[in-house]
């Protein structure tokens, strides 16, 4: 059974403890939590006044996603935000081993996000000491993208690295998830589904969770 970590990007920010709530009272496991900067990706989303927000009433993990450049300047301003799942982009930190160290040295557990372009022979020499891949199935921007099918030959070879050596990491699979695809990626060996635009423009998000997670 697959973890469902619903991201509030696509939540109505005019009701944000509802949501919360919301996510709270419903069969999801992670709050999936998108920082973008307007400089990495091409939109700007929110930043720490509102996670803060989130983890004052959440009950489950906040796994925070950040489409951010140079994301070790802000490990432990992000920790003491509320984020316990800490995912940076591969392609945004140079000096990838430092930053995941520093995340891990402030508690939190550790992630890498790869883009739908990155490779994922890229990820062989980091992969035994994270605890999250995030393999983004759209270009990260923005809510409500069309699923790449392209992401299933790389989803393949993912598993193949993980199974194969050893390592502990979760696979997330992140953009355009939904009820049409979400058997096939847990079947091909996914172990997170984000689900934004699918979750929050359903007309019972709780169900439509419940119904992720039956899957
Ligand atoms: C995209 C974000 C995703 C997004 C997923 O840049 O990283 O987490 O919110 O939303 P949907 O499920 O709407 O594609
Ligand atoms: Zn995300």
């Amino acid at each position: 059974m697959a973890l469902i970590a619903p991201s509030i990007l696509s939540a109505d920010f005019s009701k944000l403890r509802e949501e919360v709530e919301m996510i709270n009272s419903s069969n999801a496991d992670w709050f999936h939590v998108d920082v973008m900067d307007g400089v990495f990706v091409p939109n700007i989303s929110f930043g720490f006044p509102v996670i803060k927000q989130v983890k004052k009433y959440a009950k489950k993990p906040l796994d925070v996603h950040l489409m951010i450049v140079q994301p070790e300047r802000y490990v432990q301003e992000f920790k003491d935000a509320g984020a316990d799942i800490l995912t940076v982009h591969l392609e945004a930190s140079p000096h990838l081993d430092r930053t995941l160290q520093l995340i891990k040295a402030a508690g939190m557990q550790a992630g890498v996000a790869i883009n739908p372009h990155t490779a994922i022979n890229q990820l062989e020499d980091i992969i035994t000491d994270i605890d999250l891949v995030c393999l983004m199935s759209v270009n990260p921007g923005f809510g409500g993208q069309k699923f790449i099918p392209g992401t299933f030959s790389k989803l393949e070879k993912l598993r193949k690295l993980i199974d194969s050596t050893g390592s502990k990491a979760r696979i997330e699979i992140d953009g355009g998830v939904g009820s049409g695809n979400a058997a096939e990626l847990i079947k091909a060996g996914a172990d997170v589904l984000v689900a934004g635009n699918f979750v929050f423009s359903s007309a019972n998000p709780v169900e439509t969770i419940a119904l992720l997670k039956k899957i």
